[in-house]
Order: structure tokens, then sequence, then C-alpha cells
């Protein structure tokens, strides 16, 4: 069963197999052309958390392969609470042909993995969003032409997000920083599996505290919310924490000449990115949004082994 939980379970085969993919479907539909590799299938999509691009863009995914996506609220499905996670993986299972969830804790993705006998993927969790990171990587390759050589900083909280950046990069022997306050570190055992995937590849990974210094000469400058999903109570504190990792022009311009900056979005402007940067030349924040379509198009033809 090809689950789709995080990249680095994925590994680089399957990583350059999905992005490669990718390339070739958004292509053919800019070429005008329809690329019906899931005609008929069923996308099963379970949301604990809201969402605009997972989404829309999965919906509208499965539509140009095909098939259909059906959305499933937090109130419909009660993960875990009407219904036990195994049980729903299992029921799902018998009518869809791959579920795609949004969770709160990892375990539950993990959960609906193994006991579902469809593909299961991940469309975040507290521990990673590998969608986004799929997406992320396509975008850069668009941007950059490769990633070996290239460096990529996070700034921010070290959240699912940069734990995504940190797996992808590993993999695909991309240099990556990721600055934070102290406190709000990836988790070691984050780290552990990075330096273990970039031991592969020549990636050099690095963390520091230093937003300024890790920004120099970056290629890639990437930030997301202070205050992720779940953390709301926490959003005050973290506001008066977070405003030195802010990508505004004083980072910009410790950055290489033609540095591109990525936000996952939603962004919460003035906060940890700016309005003239967010809107500003470098900005591929509506470009790498757009992506998350013909990445994810690619992540549901390799799960359902249908290209
Ligand atoms: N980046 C992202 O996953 O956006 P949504 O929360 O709107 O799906
Ligand atoms: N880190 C954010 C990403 C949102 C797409 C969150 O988990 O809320």
């Amino acid at each position: 069963m090809k689950h789709f939980l995080t990249l680095a379970d994925l590994g680089p085969t399957s990583m350059r197999e999905i992005l490669d993919l990718a390339v070739r479907i958004k292509q053919t539909r800019q070429a005008g052309e329809d690329t019906p590799y899931l005609k008929n299938k069923v996308l099963g999509m379970v949301f604990q958390k809201p969402s605009l691009r997972t989404r829309v863009s999965f919906d509208v995914a499965m539509l140009q392969l095909g098939g259909n996506a059906l959305y499933l609220s937090p109130n419909e499905i009660q993960l875990g609470s009407r219904e036990s996670v195994a049980d729903v993986a299992r029921v799902l299972s018998r009518y869809v042909d791959v579920v795609m969830a949004r969770v709160f804790g990892h375990y539950d993705v993990v959960e609906l993995a193994k006991y579902a006998s469809v593909p299961v993927i991940n469309g975040l969790s507290d521990y990673t969003h590998p969608c986004q990171g799929m997406a992320d990587f396509l975008t850069i390759l668009e941007y950059k032409g490769d990633f070996r050589g290239r460096k990529l900083v996070y700034l921010g909280d070290g959240n699912n997000v940069a734990t995504s950046l940190l797996f992808g990069a590993a993999i695909l022997g991309m240099d990556c920083t990721i600055a934070t306050p102290r406190g709000y570190e990836l988790h070691p055992a984050v780290w552990a599996i990075g330096y273990k995937l970039a031991a592969e590849t020549g990636a050099r990974l690095q963390a520091t505290y230093d937003p300024l210094e890790a920004a120099e000469d970056a290629d890639v400058l990437y930030t997301d919310t202070w205050t992720s999903m779940g953390q709301e109570e926490e959003a005050q504190q973290r506001q008066t924490i977070f405003p030195p990792y802010r990508v505004d022009e004083s980072k910009l311009t410790r950055a290489k000449e033609d540095v591109m900056v990525m936000h996952c979005l939603p962004a919460h402007r003035g906060e940890e990115i700016t309005d003239a940067v967010a809107d500003g030349p470098h900005s591929a924040l509506f470009d790498q949004a757009e992506n998350r379509l013909h990445a994810q198009k690619a992540i549901l033809v390799w799960a359902l082994d249908a290209a």
C-alpha cells in the first residue's frame, strides 16, 4: 500500500518520481490536454481542521483527473470520538479509492493508514505537512532549476511545515537552515531523521537562533504562521517572541539577489511576513499555492499506481 504520510518515509526515488509526474501533469494541463488518470476514482477527504488550499486543490485535482472528491467535515466524522479511527478507516476503505486526512495528532493519520485498505495521504498533521512540501519543492525546481548547492532558509516556528522542508531538502540534497527562537526548535528526533537522510545526499542542515545570519546567501527564504492550528491559546505570547524572525527587507538584503520568498499560506501579513515582501518581486507565494494542485495530482496518481 502506497501511503503518503511523511516525506521521510517516501525516500528519494518516490520523491523524484512524484516531482517528475507533477511536472508532466502540469505541462499536459497547460497544453490544454486532459489527464484522466483517475477516471471514476473517488477520494475521501477527512478534515479535523479548517482549510482553503488543501480542500480546494484536492477537490479540483480529482475533478481534473476524471474522478470525484468527498469533503467530510470535522462535525460529520468526529474522528476518534463518534467512531474509532480504525473503524473509520475500515468503513471508508469500502467506499473510496484513496483517503486524504487533515488531523491534529499525527498518530491519527498513522492509525488511519494502519487500518485502511486504500492509500492514505497526510493533508497536514501537527508533525508534518508533506503535500505542502511536495508543492514547495516543485516550485523551487521551477524557479531554480535544481536543488543541489542551493540554500533554503526557514525563519519562524519549528513546526509541521518546517519539518517537511527539512526532510525534503535532506532527501533532494538541498542545504537547509532552520532559524527559530529558543524553545521553538524542531524536535531532536526530526533533526536525527534529517541528518540521516542528508548523509545520503550531502545536504548541509543547520539549526540557529539568529535569523539574520541564517538569511545570509539564501536562495529561498521561507516562513509560516507563528501560531499553528491548535495552538491558538499561545498566540499572544508567540507574538512577543517571534518578531525578529519576520521575513522583511532586513532579511531580504542578506539573501542572494535572486532570492525567492515562500510561505505555505494562510499568511498573517505584518506578522511573519510584511506586505511589501509578500507582494514584492521576490514573492513566489501564489505560484506555490497553485502548485498544491499539480503536486497533489501527482501524489494521487502515484498512490494509485495510475500513471
Ligand atoms: N497551506 C495550506 O495547507 O493551506 P490550507 O490550510 O488553506 O489548506
Ligand atoms: N503550520 C500551519 C500550517 C497551515 C497550512 C498550521 O499547522 O496551522
